[in-house]
């Protein structure tokens, strides 16, 4: 499979900078030998449409529901992603474990509902320095993994997997090429072990990737892309990681 980078642009932008960012990635993008696409905020996933329809740039969100639809105010359903061009939607992502007190469990609901609705999840999994320096890595990120395995297992839709190191992200302290094989192996072999065709899942790394440390990284191989932050938000450096990603 073609590697995938995809921006998470957290809870940044404006239309106008949206468009201007938008339109430098189209004007140099070319055609990119890895998949490429953007997660914005949900206002803004029409733009994103009307400006990206067509064009080697997909788009996604960086959340769904894990219900189908009713009283849940302030939730965005599958279905309302869809219906916007959504192919991917980040799931599980740390800033949201942490501030929004997502279980593994409710990421797992979330990754089975965004199947169901014809939308590859983006499962994020990643260990805090504590544990890391408490040596729990492994057991936190097969832990986190398991419990997304568990409620798509019968599912043969794609599902992207990002490893993020949570001390990593918005810290400009990547991890290593080898820190990060060494946890995108375990990750593949906890997904050969427990899904029918684990080369169809593509594991990302994201915390402080960037131009300089991309191809490193991209080169390791059970690295299949990016989950990029601050730097998805400048063009010349998301448009380098691209390029990194052969
Ligand atoms: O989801 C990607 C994000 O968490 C990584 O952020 O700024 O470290 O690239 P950043």
């Amino acid at each position: 499979m073609k590697k995938l980078i995809a921006g998470n642009w957290k809870m940044n932008g404006g239309l106008a900078a949206n468009e201007a960012l938008l339109r430098a990635l189209l004007a140099q993008i070319g055609t990119p030998a890895a998949e490429v696409a953007v997660c914005a905020p949900a206002p803004y996933l029409a733009q994103l449409q009307s400006l990206l329809n067509g064009s080697p740039i997909a788009w996604g969100s960086q959340d769904v529901s894990a219900h189908e639809q009713g009283a849940y105010t302030g939730e965005i359903s599958v279905a309302m992603l869809h219906d916007f061009g959504c192919r991917y939607a980040i799931v599980g992502h740390s800033e949201r474990r942490q501030y929004h007190g997502e279980t593994d469990a409710v990421v797992a609901a979330k990754a089975q509902r965004a199947l169901a609705g014809g939308v590859t999840p983006i499962v994020c999994v990643g260990e805090t320095l504590a544990e890391r320096e408490a040596g729990q890595t492994e057991a936190v990120v097969k832990r986190q993994l398991a419990a997304v395995i568990h409620a798509v297992a019968h599912c043969t839709s794609e599902i992207v997997v990002a490893y993020e190191p949570v001390w990593a992200i918005g810290t400009g302290k990547t991890a290593t090429p080898e820190q990060a094989q060494q946890v995108h192996a375990v990750l593949r072999a906890q997904l050969a072990a427990a899904t029918t065709h684990p080369e169809r899942v593509r594991i990302l790394y994201g915390g402080s990737m960037n131009a300089a440390n991309a191809a490193s990284l991209l080169a390791q191989p059970d690295i299949d892309g990016g989950l990029i932050g601050g730097a998805s938000l400048k063009a010349p450096d998301f448009l380098q990681i691209v390029a990194a990603a052969r």
